[in-house]
């Protein structure tokens, strides 16, 4: 799904950046362009973004054993 038209970014290229650990708009929009002509699109980012912390902490917490 096409996250960014400006930049014809879809969810997939997002959530490859997410898991290789950009996990802040900025990053993302320095990798992808996402976000970075009408802004439309930060809702979207964002969101992928806040779906992606869980898998981060669990990740975390099986890194530190817990
Ligand atoms: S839709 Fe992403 S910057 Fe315009």
């Amino acid at each position: 799904m096409i996250v960014c038209i400006c930049n014809n970014v879809n969810s997939q290229t997002i959530k490859e950046k997410l898991n290789e650990g950009v996990t802040t708009i900025q990053g993302i929009r320095s990798e992808t362009g996402a976000t970075g002509c009408c802004g439309k699109c930060q809702f979207k980012v964002n969101a992928l973004i806040q779906d992606h912390i869980p898998a981060l902490n669990s990740s975390k917490r099986v890194a530190q054993g817990s």
